[in-house]
């Protein structure tokens, strides 16, 4: 068991990769604290897991965060892993409707060999670019800053953080989404350079296409054009993607920092 009594924290817990991820830590022998938004579907898939802690929060929320780690503190003195997987692609429902409709209208356009250029910047509210940047960037840092202290106590930690395949690429879709995942991977690097004298390293995944919920909210024949640009052509299970943050996590993958990794099929190569 490669962390056995280890204490961990994973956000966006209650699906996709971060619930995989909490899975796959907790058969490593690991007490898995999760935190997500959805508090009822936290509660749910958590009570399948021995031993795992449910902490509903909003990860925007800084003064919640800071409370959640307070209380680790208190109850075990240090933590081994933080797992960064809470994000949105998209603000609320309207802006998720809007996303999917203009892709529909672009690969219409494609059967039909026609073009449809989508207008996303100058539709994209402060209110909407905010909240997109409050949930997948500040919430991010707020983790790592809360959790840091108690990584330092441990003598070795490990933070993997969720970064998208639309940070590295080009990719036509509201600014908000690739903006904050490519700030996530410059937050990496810089938790990365200043953790490491600590025995701390931190990485970041760019996924492509995963299997999730988030990823299952666009039209099934969309994801079948997606799976096809790539030289693997499937999606890719939370799973799979879990093992490979169990790995960055684990003292095998001690040597690796600053890196982003991509499973994304081949799509980004590097
Ligand atoms: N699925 C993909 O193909 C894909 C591709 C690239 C990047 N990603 C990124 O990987 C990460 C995990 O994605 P997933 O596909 O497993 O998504 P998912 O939607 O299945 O799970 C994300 C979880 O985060 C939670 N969450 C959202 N906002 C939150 C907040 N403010 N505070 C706390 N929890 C919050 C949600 O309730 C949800 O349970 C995300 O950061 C996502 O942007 C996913």
């Amino acid at each position: 068991m490669r962390f056995k009594d280890s204490v961990a924290f994973v956000t966006g817990a209650a699906s996709g990769m971060g619930l995989a991820t909490a899975r796959a830590l907790a058969d490593e022998g690991a007490i898995v604290y999760g935190a997500d938004i959805s508090g009822e579907a936290l509660q749910r898939e958590f009570a399948q897991i021995p031993g795992a802690k449910t902490v509903p929060l909003d990860i925007a929320d800084s003064a919640a965060v800071t409370a959640a780690f307070a209380e680790i503190g208190e109850t075990h003195g240090s933590l081994r892993v933080l797992v960064n997987a809470a994000g949105v692609n998209a603000p609320n429902r309207a802006a998720l409707e809007t996303l999917n409709a203009e892709n529909e209208l672009s690969f219409t356009a494609m059967k039909e060999g026609r073009r449809h250029n989508p207008v996303f910047i100058e539709n994209t509210s402060d209110e909407d670019f905010d909240r997109v940047m409050r949930i997948n960037l500040y919430g991010m840092f707020h983790t790592i800053r809360a959790a840091v202290p108690l990584l330092k106590a441990g003598g070795k930690g490990s933070i993997v953080n969720f970064s998208s395949a639309a940070a590295v690429t080009g990719v036509v879709m509201p600014p908000y989404y690739p903006a904050s995942k490519a700030a996530v991977l410059g937050l990496t690097r810089e938790a990365a350079a200043e953790l490491a004298p600590f025995g701390i390293t931190v990485n970041s995944l760019a996924p492509g296409a995963v299997d999730t919920p988030l990823f299952r909210q666009s039209d099934p024949e969309f994801i079948d054009f997606l799976i096809g640009m790539q030289p693997i052509r499937r999606t890719a299970t939370p799973e799979e993607i879990a093992q490979t943050v169990l790995f960055l996590a684990s003292d095998e993958g001690s040597y690796y920092t600053g890196q982003t990794f991509s499973p994304s099929g081949g799509l980004v190569m590097s």
